[in-house]
C-alpha cells in the first residue's frame, strides 16, 4: 500500500480479544487473562442475522464483575434495538449495531446514546460505506467486518484493506477524521496486522489470534506491533 493512513480514530490504538474464541467453561478466567487488554470484544449472535448463536446480556452481565475494562459489544442481532437495553444495564460500554441488521438505523443509533453507551456501526463485506455517510456523524466508531460474520477462525478478505482506507477518506472529507474511530473485526493475526493499520485502522479485534496460545503474551505482541505506529 502506497500512502499510510496513520493517527486515526479519537482513542489511539487498541486491542479488543474476541471472548467468542475463548474456552466457554471458563469465561470469567478467560476475561482475566487479558486484562492488559483496553476492550473486551463481546460477539453476541442471534441464530438469524448470522448462522450461529452465542450469548445474552445475562451471559455477559455475568463476566462483567471480572473486568473493568471496556466491553466492546458487537451485536450480530436482528433489529438489536430491541435489546440494547438489556446490554447497556448488564454493563457494556460500547454497542455497535450493523446497518444491515436496522431498519432505522440513524434511531438505533440515538437510542444508544441515550443509553448513555458509545454508539457504533457495522459493515458486512459486501455493504458499501455509503450506507452510512449520512450517519457517519452519530457514531464514536465504525466497524469494518473483514470476515463474513458467525464465526471466529476464518481468513482475513484482503479487499477489506481497501474498504479501510476509503473509510479513512471518507471521515476525513467530512471533518469527522480523529472524532471516529475504525476497528476492523475477522482473521486479523500478529501477522497482517501492520496492514490493517497502515490502511487506517486503529481498533484491533482479535479472536484466535489472541486465545491461541497464550493470551497474555499474545497481547503484549499485539502492543509492541502498536508501540512501532506512536513515535
Ligand atoms: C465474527 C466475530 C469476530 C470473531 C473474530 O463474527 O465478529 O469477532 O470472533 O475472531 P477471529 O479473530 O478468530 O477472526
Ligand atoms: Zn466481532
Amino acid at each position: 500500500m502506497a500512502e499510510k493512513r496513520l493517527g486515526g480514530g479519537k482513542t489511539g490504538y487498541v486491542i479488543a480479544p474476541s471472548i467468542l474464541s475463548a474456552d466457554f467453561s471458563k469465561l470469567g478466567e478467560c476475561v482475566k487473562q487479558i486484562k492488559e487488554a483496553e476492550y473486551i470484544h463481546v460477539d453476541v449472535m442471534d441464530g438469524a442475522f448470522v448462522p450461529n448463536i452465542s450469548f445474552g446480556a445475562g451471559v455477559m452481565g455475568s463476566i462483567r464483575s471480572c473486568s473493568k475494562q471496556i466491553f466492546d459489544v458487537h451485536m450480530m442481532v436482528e433489529e438489536p434495538g430491541r435489546y440494547l437495553a438489556d446490554f447497556a444495564k448488564a454493563g457494556a460500554d460500547i454497542l455497535c449495531v450493523h446497518a444491515e441488521a436496522c431498519r432505522h438505523l440513524d434511531r438505533t443509533l440515538e437510542q444508544i446514546h441515550e443509553l448513555g453507551c458509545r454508539a457504533a456501526v457495522a459493515l458486512n463485506p459486501a455493504t458499501s460505506l455509503e450506507n452510512i455517510r449520512w450517519v457517519l456523524n452519530k457514531v464514536d466508531m465504525v466497524l469494518i467486518m473483514s470476515v463474513n460474520p458467525g464465526f471466529g477462525g476464518q481468513q482475513f478478505i484482503p479487499g477489506m484493506l481497501e474498504k479501510i482506507s476509503q473509510l479513512y477518506d471518507m471521515l476525513e472529507t467530512m471533518g469527522l477524521q480523529g472524532k471516529v474511530d475504525i476497528e476492523v473485526d475477522g482473521g486479523v493475526k500478529l501477522s497482517n496486522v501492520s496492514s490493517v493499520i497502515e490502511a487506517g485502522a486503529n481498533i484491533i479485534v482479535a479472536g484466535s489470534a489472541v486465545y491461541q496460545g497464550t493470551p497474555q503474551e499474545n497481547v503484549k505482541r499485539f502492543h509492541q506491533v502498536f508501540e512501532e505506529y506512536c513515535n
